[in-house]
């Protein structure tokens, strides 16, 4: 898969919010292709790692 537009923003005290088409490689080896965005965890607080769950706001996430 080619990439050649996503952008990454930081969202204050949450996770980071994906923009374009990407490809999630899991560690078992696995792809997943996401888009239009997608949101992945930064707190480690999310039971559905990488992406965020919304667990943060629950664990005052800060950052
Ligand atoms: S950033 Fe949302 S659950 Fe971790």
């Amino acid at each position: 898969m080619e990439n050649t537009n996503v952008k990454v923003t930081v969202l204050a005290n949450g996770p980071l919010m994906v923009e374009g088409t990407i490809a999630v490689v899991k560690v078992d080896g696995t792809t997943e292709v996401k888009e239009p965005k997608a949101f992945l965890c930064r707190c480690g607080h999310s039971a559905n790692k990488p992406y965020c769950d919304g667990a943060h706001k629950k664990n005052n996430f800060i950052g």
